[in-house]
């Protein structure tokens, strides 16, 4: 190799890219990807970190970095992403084609608001989530720490149509069957999948199933109290913003790993939506 070609390659693999171990492809707008663990990398469930790819084929190429919830637990080997495709997307129009073998970029500094520690103890815990905001509960139902502190661990899943709920199903699904989860999550994991734009067994907005009490019904289950409910909300800023409302009328509060109280929020990402 000549000193060229050593240097090209120092600047187009930067230190920090990990490599992809498989990738799985949901709908042609959703994609999920498991990649190596760098030694470095410790996070909470929950947490978000910043992944991406080189951008630029000129002398001097640049990072394109991107916020991504780690959707695999604390505890996994590897790391797991959940994405969405965006047409014409700076990152994922790229990153959507990236096969087993390939690097991705991954900076080790975790963070987000999606965790125990931002919430005081409760009996059962809401992951409240639309489209790929379902990512970072991916990690915490897969997470031991979520079955020590709740006794009922409800999933809410919302999606325009069915095909959309498939990566959730099949986390609902594998976590029965997981040797290291399994039997702590038997009788206290719930899942609900719903749909908005495709007939499927429980449709309808999460907002509208809780407003109208159809959840609690559907799932033998009291309403939600500050006493003894715990919430986090991760989806679109209208989502955000309406379940927020609704939870604050119920009497819980906003916490954050400053301050942890009765329920958490983040968004699944900036903007309006595809
Ligand atoms: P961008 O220029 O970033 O986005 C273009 C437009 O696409 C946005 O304005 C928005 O309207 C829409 N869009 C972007 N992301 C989404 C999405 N996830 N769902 C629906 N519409 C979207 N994305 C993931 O796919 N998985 C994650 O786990 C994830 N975690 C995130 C965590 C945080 C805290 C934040 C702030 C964002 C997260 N995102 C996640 C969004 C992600 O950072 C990028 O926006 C996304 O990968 C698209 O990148 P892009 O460069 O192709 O397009
Ligand atoms: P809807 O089809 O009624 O808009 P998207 O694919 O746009 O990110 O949306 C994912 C899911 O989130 C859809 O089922 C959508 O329902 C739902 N959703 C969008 N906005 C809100 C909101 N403000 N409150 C509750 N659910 C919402």
């Amino acid at each position: 190799m000549t000193d060229r070609q050593t240097a090209d390659t120092a600047e187009t693999v930067p230190p920090d890219s990990q490599t992809v171990t498989s990738v799985e492809h949901w709908t042609d707008r959703l994609f999920s990807f498991r990649c190596t663990r760098p030694r470095s990398l410790r996070f909470r469930s929950g947490e978000f970190v910043m992944i991406g790819l080189m951008d630029g084929d000129g002398p001097k190429p640049k990072p394109l970095l991107r916020a991504y919830s780690i959707a695999s637990p604390s505890w996994d080997d590897e790391v797991e992403f959940y994405s969405i495709k965006v047409p014409g997307g700076p990152l994922t129009s790229r990153l959507q084609h990236i096969r087993p073998g390939d690097r991705v970029i991954l900076r080790p500094k975790p963070v987000g608001t999606l965790v125990h520690d931002a919430l005081l103890p409760g009996e059962r815990i809401w992951f409240l989530a639309t489209g790929t905001g379902i990512a970072p509960f991916a990690s915490l139902v897969r997470d031991p720490e979520t079955y020590e502190k709740y006794g009922t661990v409800i999933l809410t899943h919302t999606c325009r149509e069915v095909a959309e709920l498939e990566y959730g199903r099949r986390l609902a699904a594998g976590l029965l069957d997981d040797p290291l989860i399994g039997e702590m999550a038997e009788g206290k994991f719930i899942h609900y999948p719903t749909t908005t734009r495709e007939e499927s067994p429980v449709m309808g907005r999460i907002t509208d199933l809780l407003r109208s009490g159809r959840i609690f019904d559907d799932l033998g289950l009291d309403p939600i109290t500050p006493e003894r409910d715990r919430v986090m909300v991760c989806g679109s800023l209208g989502l955000n913003t309406d379940a927020k409302e609704i939870l604050e009328g119920w009497g819980l509060r906003e916490g954050a790993n400053s301050n942890p109280a009765e329920y958490v929020v983040e968004k699944a990402f900036v903007g309006e939506g595809v």
